[in-house]
């Protein structure tokens, strides 16, 4: 199957009948009826390539994964075009992302192709799931794991890929709605040399303390700030960050190091110049940016990520002060950005990037959303 012949089984399941989603899908909490799964030792390479039923995955209590949380990730997403087929959009940067982030956890690198040829098969057979409608797709979630059982501590001789998919509804059911922000104080997410650039559930082990702190006081997210002079920004919550000087240029923390370089954020930096927009990656100081803010010359803010594409900031929490940004609500520069990328990433525009990978599906059996 597929150009670069990997060869996968696909198994029967038990369950085919039509597919109801539920209303409303929300994010990540629906996950289709089959999964992409293969393994790899050091003898085989990677082997049994096969999508079969979604099920639980059998694992020894000694598992590396589980001790050692030898482990990485990526998200991605299928969008229904209005022609009736799918784009994926930038696969293969979450393929070469997928193998920094292998690379830096001492994981198997796992060919782009495969990478890519797993997704695709598995969107095909699961097509009947994905959501239409505005701001609606499917979530795809490719996961490798260390299920070698010792304890020892070292870099696993056996891993698992796996790829599930989730139907998600649009991340902000009505219409865009800005974020609160509180500027982390006590936590940092990653320090350069650690695993920040690598997307390793330990990253987000370590944020999800802050993120309760944060929500306990009325905010949605956490804003990181460098591990060393606990001055710079770096990301907010598990997105990109970006302010909007004067409604014309767009300013993001450079990659440090502990920064997971966005696709999103790779996305925005090269489409906003096209639109009009300067763009700039720079260090940015909490102190400067809270200044600029009061002082108006930071118009607007907005997070960037895969799930939400962006999410605007409406007021910044810092040492026990609320800053509002703007009106506190979405601004123009925010609206074309997400209007602009979206209509590449559903086709409902020309891509000019040759970002979108389109894909052919069957096109009876489709879900309504
Ligand atoms: C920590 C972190 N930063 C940024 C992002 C945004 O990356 P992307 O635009 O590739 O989804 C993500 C999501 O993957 C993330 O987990």
């Amino acid at each position: 199957m597929g150009s670069q012949g990997m060869d996968i089984r696909v198994e029967p399941i038990a369950d085919s009948g039509p597919v109801q989603l539920p209303e409303p899908l929300g994010f990540g909490r629906v996950f289709t009826r089959r999964m992409f799964s293969q393994r790899w030792d050091s003898a085989r390479g990677w082997h049994d390539a096969t999508i079969g039923p979604y099920r639980p995955i059998t694992l020894d209590p000694a598992a590396q994964i589980l001790h050692s949380g030898q482990a990485i990730f990526e998200g991605t997403k299928a969008y229904v075009r209005p022609d009736g087929r799918f784009n994926l959009f930038r696969p293969d940067a979450n393929a070469l992302r997928f193998n920094r982030s292998a690379e830096r956890i001492a994981m198997p690198q796992l060919p782009v192709a495969s990478f890519i040829e797993a997704i695709e098969a598995l969107v095909r057979l699961e097509h009947a799931w994905a959501p239409r409608g505005e701001g609606a797709s499917l979530y795809i979630r490719p996961v490798m794991i260390a299920t070698e059982a010792t304890f020892e501590v070292r870099a696993a001789r056996e891993f698992l890929h796996y790829v599930v998919l989730s139907p998600a509804g649009p991340y902000f059911a009505s219409g865009f709605q800005p974020v609160g922000v509180l500027v982390a104080e006590e936590h940092i997410r990653a320090a350069r040399g650690g695993t920040g650039a690598a997307k390793t559930p330990g990253n987000y082990a370590a944020s999800l303390a802050a993120i309760e702190g944060a929500r306990a006081n009325g905010y949605q997210q956490v804003l990181w700030l460098d591990a060393v002079e606990r001055r710079f920004v770096e990301e907010a919550g598990a997105m990109n960050v970006a302010f909007v000087y004067e409604g014309r240029e767009i300013v993001t923390p450079g990659l440090s190091g502990s920064i997971l370089a966005g696709i999103t954020r790779d996305s925005i930096l090269r489409l906003a110049p096209d639109l009009g927009f300067g763009v700039r990656e720079t260090r940015l100081d909490i102190d400067t940016v809270v200044a600029d803010v009061a002082a108006g010359r930071i118009t607007e803010a907005f997070c960037m990520g895969t799930a939400a594409v962006v999410v605007p900031i409406g007021r910044i929490g810092h040492r026990g002060r609320d800053h509002a940004i703007g009106d506190g609500g979405a601004g123009p520069v925010v609206q074309r950005l997400y209007g602009a990328l979206t209509d590449i990433q559903y086709g409902r525009a020309a891509d000019a990037y040759g970002w979108t990978r389109t894909i052919d599906v069957p096109t009876e059996g489709r879900a309504a959303a």
